[in-house]
């Protein structure tokens, strides 16, 4: 199963994204979690990527598209895949296409998980995450079980450099111009679903299995 997850920024996509991953064993490929590890480890992709990202722009196509081509030809990804912030452009969808059409596949779902953007600041602020292992927890909703440190790993929990509310802000005007356009692209190939992303998200996931099946 390949799929695609849309949404504005902090609308739940990752959050969802790891629970898709789980049950129908098939890999998340987030780029933004991608583009944060080579922050972490100082690569020359990382180094790039950091002047986007902070400034809440996207990083350029060239360099999220190839990355994202070779990822999904790994071993890992040969029954599926959830495609987590990718692609976020028309150019990066159409490059997705082209890439699937030669291989002679195609996704089978891009799922929009909606949430308005009132609800999405608040959710920012309060957001924390593990830069190790890549989980995410929420101040309020979310709790990790000992503050400021992960549940998973132990490692210690930190606001996203791109959280902080005017880049919050920034990156919902770039979501709206560059990524929304991606909604009808995709309703015109007839495999977008939505779904209300402003309930629990133990609800948000049964509404997604409801489309994807059990
Ligand atoms: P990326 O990491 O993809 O960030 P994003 O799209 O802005 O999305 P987020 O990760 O902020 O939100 P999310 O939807 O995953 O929400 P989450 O599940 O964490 O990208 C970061 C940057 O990298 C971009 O700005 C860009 O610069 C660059 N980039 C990445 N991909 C790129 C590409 N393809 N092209 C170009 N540039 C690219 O949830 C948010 C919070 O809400 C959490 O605290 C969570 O616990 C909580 N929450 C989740 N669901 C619920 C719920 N139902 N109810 C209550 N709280 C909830
Ligand atoms: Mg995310």
């Amino acid at each position: 199963m390949k799929i695609i997850m849309l949404g504005a920024p902090g609308a739940g996509k990752g959050t969802q994204a790891k629970q898709i991953a789980a049950k129908y064993g098939i890999p998340h490929i987030s780029t933004g979690d991608i583009f944060r590890a080579n922050i972490k480890e100082g690569t020359e992709l990382g180094k790039k990527a950091k002047e986007y990202m902070d400034q809440g722009a996207l990083v350029p196509d060239e360099l999220t598209c190839d990355l994202v081509m070779d990822r999904i030809q790994k071993d890992d990804a040969k029954n599926g895949f959830v495609l987590d912030g990718f692609p976020r452009t028309i150019p990066q969808a159409e490059a997705l296409d082209a890439a699937l059409t030669k291989a002679g596949e195609a996704m089978d779902y891009a799922i929009d998980v909606d949430v308005p953007d009132e609800n999405i600041v608040g959710r920012m602020g309060g957001r924390r995450a593990c830069l190790n292992c890549g989980a995410t927890y929420h101040i309020v909703s979310i709790p990790p079980k000992k503050e400021g440190i992960c549940d998973n790993c132990g490692s210690e929990l930190v606001l996203r450099d791109d959280d902080k509310p005017e880049t919050v802000q920034k990156r919902l005007n770039v979501y709206h111009e560059q990524t929304q356009p991606l909604i009808d692209f995709y309703k015109g190939k007839g495999i977008l679903r939505s779904v209300d992303g402003t309930v629990p998200m133990d609800q948000v996931f049964e509404s997604i299995v409801s489309i994807l099946g059990e």
